[in-house]
């Protein structure tokens, strides 16, 4: 039931308690709610991650994302045509690779005409204007799903970052706005930054998913690249221990040393003290990402109608903010957006 706003008459008989504060006061109505708002909301606080597929106008939709669709590259360039309208100022790529151009050592991964090079350049001829944000890492073109190589069982670390150098060169080389390396390697930030500012990539940003743990949120990603079958063990050598804080700060510390230009947490909701942290210890832009998994319980629980899809989807986007994030990766995005043009 929507209760009424401001009472007209004042109470007929003294007040039972005898308080000095009610902080209902404040609350008493929308302009007064309004008035003592602490966090907003906005267009400019959001990314969109998008799914690139090859082909010609297809769309092909994620099972375990309602709502959520893999996209040829002309598709991509509509979306982004619907992401300029929203006020987005950025979206990212991740490309779901055909099974049979993936290999052992994610060769795909540095093809300057692979298909997320392919979807920034058509991109970027497009639309100039909207910032591009390009996922360095190889998950999407290994046999084996992992972020590096492997060698005798083992995630090789110095091997893996000089290929994903190459990656971030082919990508800067095709138009990207801003690296984003989700490897999780040691010393992959300063590598990339040396190889971009040495190949003339001086103004091409680089956000470091810092603080990177090793998550089940990430299930409906890797069905939507397709590397959730082919994924084998876990990637827990590399991706952190859900139980640390201390060491999210030091990984923060480290990538802003070799020169990350905006730090992420990863997932969000359940690490929005990560968040709190990072920002308060580092005042630096700090990221968050609304992983699938986080995408998938509120979209399916809204689905069942078990909750209210779209107020959910806001609360959480506001969390972030509140917990001190200054923008959010998220599969609502669009969804988010076009509730914030209609109701400011
Ligand atoms: C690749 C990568 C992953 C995500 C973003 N980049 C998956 C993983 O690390 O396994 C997850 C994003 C999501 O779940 O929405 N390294």
């Amino acid at each position: 039931i929507e209760m009424r706003d401001t009472p007209r008459q004042p109470a007929a008989a003294a007040p039972m308690l005898d308080l000095v504060v009610r902080p209902r006061r404040n609350r008493k109505s929308e302009w007064a709610r309004r008035l003592v708002r602490e966090n907003v909301l906005t267009t400019d606080d959001l990314i969109w991650p998008m799914f690139v597929i090859d082909g010609d106008n297809k769309r092909a939709p994620v099972g375990s994302m309602p709502g959520v669709e893999r996209l040829s590259v002309d598709q991509v360039v509509r979306a982004a045509e619907r992401a300029m309208k929203l006020d987005i100022p950025c979206i990212a790529l991740f490309p779901f690779t055909e099974p049979s151009l993936r290999d052992e050592n994610g060769t795909e991964a540095t093809n300057a005409d692979n298909l997320v090079c392919k979807a920034v350049r058509a991109l970027k001829q497009e639309f100039p204007d909207l910032g591009v944000l390009c996922d360095v890492a190889l998950d999407p073109f290994t046999s084996h799903g992992h972020d590096g190589l492997i060698r005798d069982g083992k995630i090789l670390n110095d091997e893996t970052v000089e290929v994903l150098v190459q990656q971030s060169l082919v990508q800067a080389q095709a138009g990207c706005d801003i690296i984003a390396p989700s490897d999780m390697m040691d010393g992959r930030i300063g590598a990339i930054r040396q190889a971009l500012d040495a190949n003339g990539f001086l103004d091409v940003q680089i956000m470091a998913y810092a603080a990177k743990y090793a998550s089940a949120f990430y299930g409906p990603f890797r069905d939507a690249i397709g590397s959730a079958k082919a994924l084998t063990g876990d990637k827990r050598t590399y991706q952190m221990d859900s139980a640390n804080t201390d060491e999210a700060l030091r990984e923060v510390e480290l990538d802003l040393a070799e020169g990350a230009d905006m730090v992420m947490v990863k997932p969000g909701m359940p690490y929005l003290d990560i968040v709190r942290r990072v920002k308060e210890t580092f005042a630096v832009p700090t990221f968050a990402y609304q992983v699938s998994g986080e995408y998938a319980m509120i979209a399916a629980a809204a689905a069942n109608g078990w909750i209210d899809g779209e107020r959910a989807m806001m609360e959480s986007l506001l969390g972030f903010k509140r917990a001190g994030a200054d923008g959010v990766l998220t599969y609502f995005a669009p969804a988010a957006a076009e509730k914030l043009k209609k109701h400011g």
